[in-house]
């Protein structure tokens, strides 16, 4: 029955989980509202909170799992890849945890985590899976093979999925983060009303930088004929926008599933919050015979209970970092 405490800390949210025999006990995540005022994560900034809450968080999840901290096996923590300052404070909290505690320390890859958030219920998807993660930074069609044995098919070549919501939101006027915001207004909008235009790249990669052009020169020329276009289309616009980008993702998904013959689809990432993107992925994995997999919202964005869950199948494997062991800013898988 290990015991596996998580420690996540890449970006803005410092967050710990506890894992029992891969049962998820706790998922505590204090989010950073500081950088709403500067219309995007400030790094140092990021680095200075994580370090303010990370304490607590554990405390939190500890208490909220009802497990005294010497009964924790091991010390599983995000390495990357991230914001270096923002990794740190994890890693360090992590590797000192296991040096006061003697206890063996996991590193872990936030985008493999990302997908290993599947194995936290019940109902898990089968080896082997494709996987569309999709976040802030990344944008990747993942052949999951098994638990640590992934290959990239297919990532985008500019913006992220992410990127180009919050940017399109950014646009609009509309505070960071912008992602939830799209959804939200996306709901009372038809997104049918304007054509956005969908990039003709091979393979499985994706672009999102020609998007954000066109979004950028359409709102450009329709607030020279009317300076109130974006407060009376809002909705339309966000809809439009949200279909577009949730048909690129699917589109390639779509065709990935078909020349791999893979029936077990899933979605990772914070962009898979999004809900015209599940409502999507539904309506193809219906028409397709896939077996759709979606996070619950508390584990699409950053979170420890993915890391504490892929500590678990490391720990089940036996494999185990040093104390010498360095955040990496950029992580292969
Ligand atoms: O995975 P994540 O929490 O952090 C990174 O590792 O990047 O993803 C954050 C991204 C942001 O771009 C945010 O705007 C987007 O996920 N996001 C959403 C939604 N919730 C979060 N995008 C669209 N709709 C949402 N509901
Ligand atoms: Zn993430």
């Amino acid at each position: 029955m290990p015991v596996i405490l998580g420690i996540e800390s890449s970006c803005d949210e410092t967050s710990a989980a506890v894992c029992v025999d891969g049962v998820m006990l706790s998922n505590v995540i204090a989010n950073q509202t500081i950088h709403e005022a500067y219309g995007g994560v400030v790094p140092e900034l990021a680095s200075r909170v994580h370090q303010q809450n990370i304490v607590p968080a554990v405390q939190q999840a500890l208490s909220n799992a009802k497990v005294n901290k010497n009964d924790i096996d091991a010390v599983a923590f995000t390495r990357g890849p991230g914001l270096l300052g923002s990794l740190l404070v994890g890693v360090s909290f992590a590797k000192a945890f296991a040096l006061a505690k003697n206890l063996p320390l996991i590193e872990i890859n936030h985008m493999q985590a990302h997908i290993l958030a599947h194995f936290i219920a019940e109902d898990k998807p089968s080896f082997p899976f494709l996987c569309l993660t999709v976040s802030g930074g990344h944008t990747q069609i993942v052949l999951v093979k098994d638990y640590f044995d992934m290959e990239i098919i297919g990532q985008t070549l500019d913006d992220a999925a992410g990127e180009a919501m919050d940017k399109t939101s950014k646009i609009l006027g509309l505070p960071y983060p912008g992602g939830p915001l799209i959804d939200k207004n996306a709901r009372l909008g038809n997104p049918e009303a304007y054509k956005f235009p969908e990039p003709q790249i091979p393979g499985f990669d994706f672009s999102f930088s020609g998007l954000k052009t066109s979004i950028l020169y359409f709102i450009r020329d329709n607030i020279a004929a009317d300076p109130d276009f974006i407060q009376k289309n809002l909705a339309d616009i966000c809809a439009s926008v949200e279909k577009r980008i949730a048909s690129i993702l699917l589109n390639k998904l779509q065709k990935a599933a078909m020349q791999y013959n893979i029936k077990d689809i899933a979605l990772a990432g914070g962009v898979s919050a999004n809900t015209g993107l599940r409502q999507g992925l539904l309506e193809m994995g219906a028409k397709n015979g896939w077996k759709c997999f979606i996070p619950k919202f508390e584990y699409c964005t950053d979170n420890a209970a993915m890391i504490a869950i892929a500590g678990y199948y490391k720990y089940l494997k036996g494999e185990f970092a040093d104390q010498h062991i360095a955040p990496m800013a950029r992580m292969p898988f």
